[in-house]
């Protein structure tokens, strides 16, 4: 199957001669070993203790999205485990992130996804009152309370709020590296995308039956392709990755559409190919090249009908057309970039079950008024979905039994609930990983990092 001996320290570059500084360039390999992985992990109460005072308030945590607090008041509601914030934009157009958190008896402030508060917060509870700055702006019957009760801080408590491409993100860590610092390399690899243009068109949701690791890590390889969603295995060659770690826990892998896995090997034009050729107005009865030869004609009629619709992709490389550049930004945000749109995946822990894990699937597209340019079909937009980016889309809470996410998701939810159980048996003795797996062994060794088991 293998075109050449296989280096674990090279993968399978996708722009073997990239320039070093390009975005597809190889980044050097990180030796994270090949485990075990300890199962714990997956299931512990003491796991999911010690990242929730080690990992989650010390980490850059996506909020929301800076589009949805266009004017002074507006906010989103964002949860994480057991925390709940609120972004409000202020009167100064800045953004803001509080705990969701009332000072006088904990309270929880807001209770929507999102909102205006033009008057600043009111506490449900006695009626407290902050302005859009977090200042405490009204004590109810303040004269009934000692002078030494409200000395204490009486504002709400403010965390750090930083945004890149319209991603709103919070840190609780005052001390944290900047957000920016944190993106790396993706924040110049994201340029020609455009990302903070995009809208979100579609957030799904829902609570999946694992450790919200077991998610990320499958979601991390695409080794279990051929297994799981053999399904696209005609259009998307699973075995030829990049793999690429880079520092502060981030990972990227590129992988090839248009190109049939060489599990099939059948080397033709199979129907999936031939539909993604149709796809893009070639016609696969007059083509003359072999199955190599796809690609780059897909890329090309991609690039010209781009150019036909008056877009432009002249900051993409061939490979950006057709590819699936997929990103994990530290710890739980992945991302797969396409020219067309990025699907995102966010997952986050449950707030007390380390068997439970929350999934937002969002898809985000630069607004179009019709519907000449789709997101790749893995990311399961339905026809007809409303892609003008007028509304704010709502998410949509769905129960993995009964699907509902598109079929490779579907897939996975039944999957990895399996998974669940499996690591938890006293049979498993902990992941084995394969160089196929870097971006598991990278991630887990930047989390055990965080938690103080590694140095
Ligand atoms: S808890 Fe908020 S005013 Fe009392
Ligand atoms: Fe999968």
């Amino acid at each position: 199957m293998a075109t050449r001996a296989y280096d674990n320290r090279l993968t399978w570059p996708i722009e073997p001669d990239a320039d070093p500084h390009s975005h597809g360039a190889k980044a050097p390999f990180v030796d994270n070993g090949c485990g075990p992985l300890s199962p714990d992990r997956y299931f512990s109460t003491e796991w999911m203790e010690a990242e929730r005072k080690l990992l989650w308030p010390k980490v850059w945590n996506w909020a929301a999205r800076a589009e949805d607090m266009p004017d002074p008041g507006d906010f989103v509601l964002f949860e994480i485990g057991r925390e709940s914030f609120v972004v409000v934009r202020g009167e100064d157009m800045r953004l803001r992130a509080f705990f969701n958190i009332c000072p006088h008896r904990g309270n929880r402030l807001v209770s929507t996804e999102t909102g205006s508060l033009v008057n600043g917060f009111t506490c449900p509870f006695h009626s407290w009152k902050f302005g859009l700055d977090g200042g405490n702006t009204h004590v109810t019957d303040r004269e009934t309370f000692r002078p030494e009760a409200l000395c204490r801080d009486l504002n709400l408590q403010e965390v750090r709020c930083e945004t890149w491409e319209g991603f709103v993100f919070i840190n609780m860590d005052a001390n944290a590296r900047p957000l920016l610092e944190h993106v790396g390399v993706l924040a110049e690899h994201a340029v020609p995308y455009r990302l903070a243009d995009m809208r979100i068109m579609r957030r799904m949701q829902a609570v999946w039956e694992s450790n919200w690791k077991v998610g990320l890590d499958g979601f991390n390889e695409a080794y279990h392709v051929h297994a799981i969603h053999p399904q696209i295995l005609g259009i998307f060659n699973d075995y030829h990755a990049q793999i690429d770690c880079y520092p502060n826990g981030m990972t990227r892998m590129t992988t090839k559409f248009a190109h049939e896995s060489p599990r099939i090997g059948s080397g033709g034009l199979n129907a999936d190919l031939r539909w993604a050729m149709q796809d893009v107005g070639l016609d696969p009865d007059s083509f003359a090249g072999r199955m190599e030869d796809v690609r780059p004609a897909v890329q090309k009629a991609k690039r010209a009908r781009a150019e036909a619709l008056g877009l432009d992709w002249s900051g993409f490389t061939d490979n950006q057309l057709t590819d699936d550049w997929n990103y994990c930004l530290f710890p739980n945000m992945h991302m797969g970039l396409h020219p067309e749109g990025v699907s995102l995946l966010y997952f986050r822990p449950h707030a007390h079950d380390p068997r439970k894990f929350i999934l937002d699937v969002i898809v985000m597209m630069h607004p179009q008024k019709d519907s000449a340019i789709k997101p790749p079909a893995y990311m399961g937009l339905p026809d007809g979905w409303d892609i003008s980016g007028n509304e704010r889309a709502e998410t949509i809470v769905v129960d993995w039994r009964e699907g509902g996410l598109g079929q490779l998701f579907d897939q996975d939810s039944s999957l990895f609930r399996e998974v669940q159980l499996g690591v938890e048996s006293a049979g498993f003795a902990g992941a084995i990983l394969s160089e196929q797996e870097q971006r598991i062994g990278h991630f887990h060794a930047e989390l055990e990092r965080y938690l103080g088991l590694r140095a």
